[in-house]
């Protein structure tokens, strides 16, 4: 199987709506890629690593070094589908000469196919001048983390008519600048698909509404990895619970002895 192209992924919403839905999760190891590959269409190497994987407060402190190398995990562990990767706070947002080094640094070092960027409108000028030096761009509107400290929190956002104006228009302004596709995190659903209708290019809800032209998750979210998640979250396994049970068996077996048995032992000769 050939690697899904991002042209490929734009043109199932050539008609204005999806032929089919787009599957979306994040990855940022070359196993998990391993698993997730068949069954997704694209891979999002997240900067939610930064809590996920390195236990920090937010998305603000990851780095470029960081993002390069679980992307190239991700990409060595994966041949199918497309591997996205967020430009992390602080690598691009200065202007856009500062963006397409950053970006492109992300691409020769892990060989993903495109990159995911925050903001709207602000960020526009900045999508055009990489789409058009060969860098597909992903925008990413409404709750958007690496801004909390201006947001606030991570709340749900336009619920008011203004704010819910400005991410439709932000929305709109990434598209026609050349973004490929457009997640748009943690609003309520009126605006989630009043965007989907539109804007012209997929776009991918996570706390948004089934109507988007796509889903992501957080993989150990959705795997059940933490007790506490947000609203959007749907838990599909109970993996902290198997995990724990595991590390607990364990350690009473080291402890009575049990482990290693025979068969886990090399016989003499
Ligand atoms: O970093 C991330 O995982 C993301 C998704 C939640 C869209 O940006
Ligand atoms: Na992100």
């Amino acid at each position: 199987m050939r690697r899904l192209t991002i042209p490929a992924l734009r043109r199932r919403k050539a008609d204005g709506k999806v032929t089919e839905p787009i599957v979306m999760l994040t990855a940022y190891t070359a196993r998990q890629a391993q698993l997730l590959d068949s069954h997704c269409d694209m891979l999002l190497v997240g900067d939610s690593l930064g809590q996920v994987i390195y236990g920090l407060p937010s998305t603000l402190p990851v780095t470029l070094d960081m993002m390069a190398n679980h992307a190239a995990a991700v990409v060595r562990g994966s041949y199918h589908a497309v591997v996205v990767v967020d430009m992390p706070f602080g690598s691009y947002e200065a202007s856009p000469q500062q963006a397409f080094a950053s970006a492109a640094r992300l691409m020769e070092e892990s060989g993903a196919a495109a990159v995911k960027l925050e903001g709207g409108i602000a960020m526009a000028e900045t999508v055009e001048f990489l789409t058009q030096r060969g860098i597909p761009v992903m925008g990413h509107v409404g709750l958007t983390p690496q801004a909390v400290n201006v947001l606030g929190g991570y709340g749900a956002r336009g619920r008011s008519d203004a704010e819910a104006e400005k991410i439709v228009s932000d929305a709109k302004a990434l598209e026609q600048a050349g973004a490929f596709s457009i997640v748009v995190e943690g609003v309520v659903e009126p605006i989630a698909i009043a965007i989907t209708q539109a804007v012209p290019c997929p776009i991918i809800g996570i706390g948004a509404s089934s109507q988007c032209d796509g889903q992501v998750l957080v993989t150990e979210d959705m795997l059940g990895m933490f007790e506490r998640v947000p609203r959007f979250v749907k838990r599909y396994s109970n993996m902290a619970e198997s995990i724990s049970a595991a590390a607990e068996t364990y350690a009473s077996e080291v402890r009575d002895r049990s482990f290693p048995s025979q068969d886990q032992t090399y016989p003499s000769k």
